[in-house]
């Protein structure tokens, strides 16, 4: 898959989570391996326009990135466009347009998944982002408001026309929230539906859940959310780069040590914010240490409970300790010629 300059390879995507998906954890699912396109938190066109100096302050990408995508919510053409044109300014490899969230202040606000109600204003938006910018944009959606009023499909087909590049789709309606199971069938008929490539997303923990969506929907790819969260690992198992399975203590210790570690390098928030997110962030790998993390103040605090779990490893040494064996050299490539088994 390409999305304009950039191979997208393989085609796993880390989906866009705000609260999560900062510059840290997008270079900690880079530095792993086995993720071909990640995606910034949600940024709000509107903040943009009304308090851009505040906004910019919270920015958090870099060109060097890409692939990597930059979300922006709204329901006004004129101000995504203006958004979209600003963040491709500041190095936006890629513009992803946000039809899926549901939470009230963004719906409130004519964004997100609002915009599933309303096929003709959605459309007036991709349509503006898309004349706005020259690289290439993307839109994640869900399969409409309600179940009973699914908009995906027309959406698709209207998004393709305005020249949107690929397209993400939660394969649940807004209405769901993350309740029940996904249906994706939605993402069938997208993706009958489109020439672009679809990135399938919804609940995916595991490799065969993956190939199994790919081989009853067709999808092109796959957008990954909260399995990733404490687990940044996952596509690097996926694309057979690790060994399945829970790592050891130890690894993820040093997995979390090197999120803070990102995290010290590249937030944008002062250390006291900073250390509050990443409470929630690192308790997610399942350190057995719930109680200490909850009450960090500091970096310095997070990196000495860390280390202390990691036993003083870092990131490449556990790496090494925790490394797929050598694949087997075959016989023929050896010294000797290949023997036929029976022949002398
Ligand atoms: C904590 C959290 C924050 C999220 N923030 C965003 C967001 O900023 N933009 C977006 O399009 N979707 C957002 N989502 C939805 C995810 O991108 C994804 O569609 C959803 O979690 C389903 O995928 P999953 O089952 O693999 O987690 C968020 C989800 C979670 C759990």
């Amino acid at each position: 898959m390409k999305l304009g300059p950039y191979p997208i390879e393989p085609a796993t995507y880390l989906a866009p989570m705000a609260g999560h998906t900062n510059r840290a954890f997008r270079e900690l699912c880079r530095e792993l391996g086995g993720v071909g396109l990640v995606c910034t938190e949600l940024v709000s066109s509107q903040a943009l326009e009304y308090s851009r100096q505040r906004a910019l302050s919270f920015f958090d990408f870099d060109a060097s990135e890409a692939p990597m995508a930059v979300q922006l919510f709204g329901g006004e053409p004129e101000t995504m466009a203006e958004a979209a044109r600003l963040v491709v300014d500041l190095g936006a490899p890629i513009v992803d347009i946000n039809m899926g969230c549901w939470v009230p202040k963004v719906v409130k606000k004519g964004g997100g998944a609002a915009l599933l109600g309303d096929v003709c204003q959605a459309t007036a938006v991709v349509e503006a982002v898309c004349k706005a910018v020259r690289v290439p944009v993307t839109v994640k959606v869900r399969s409409g408001l309600t179940a009973a009023q699914e908009t995906a499909v027309p959406f698709a087909r209207a998004a393709e026309q305005c020249g949107v590049q690929a397209i993400a789709v939660h394969a649940r309606s807004a209405e769901q929230g993350f309740s029940g199971s996904p249906d994706w069938s939605v993402i069938t008929r997208v993706r009958q539906a489109v020439s672009i490539p679809v990135f399938g997303n919804g609940d995916l923990t595991t490799l065969e859940e993956a190939r199994q969506m790919q081989q009853e929907t067709g999808c092109q790819g796959w957008m990954v959310g909260r399995a990733a969260l404490g687990a940044p690992w996952i596509f690097a198992q996926w694309a057979g780069l690790l060994p399945e399975g829970t790592p050891p203590l130890e690894w993820r210790a040093a997995v979390a040590l090197r999120h803070l570690e990102l995290t010290e390098q590249y937030s944008p928030l002062h250390e006291f914010k900073a250390v509050r997110e990443l409470r929630g962030q690192l308790s997610r790998y399942d350190l057995g240490v719930r109680e200490q993390l909850v009450r960090l103040e500091s970096y310095a605090q997070a990196r000495g409970l860390l280390e202390g779990l990691s036993g003083g490893v870092g990131l490449r040494d556990a790496r090494e300790r925790w490394r797929l064996p050598p694949p087997p050299v075959p016989e023929c490539c050896g010294t000797e010629p290949p023997r036929s088994p029976g022949l002398p």
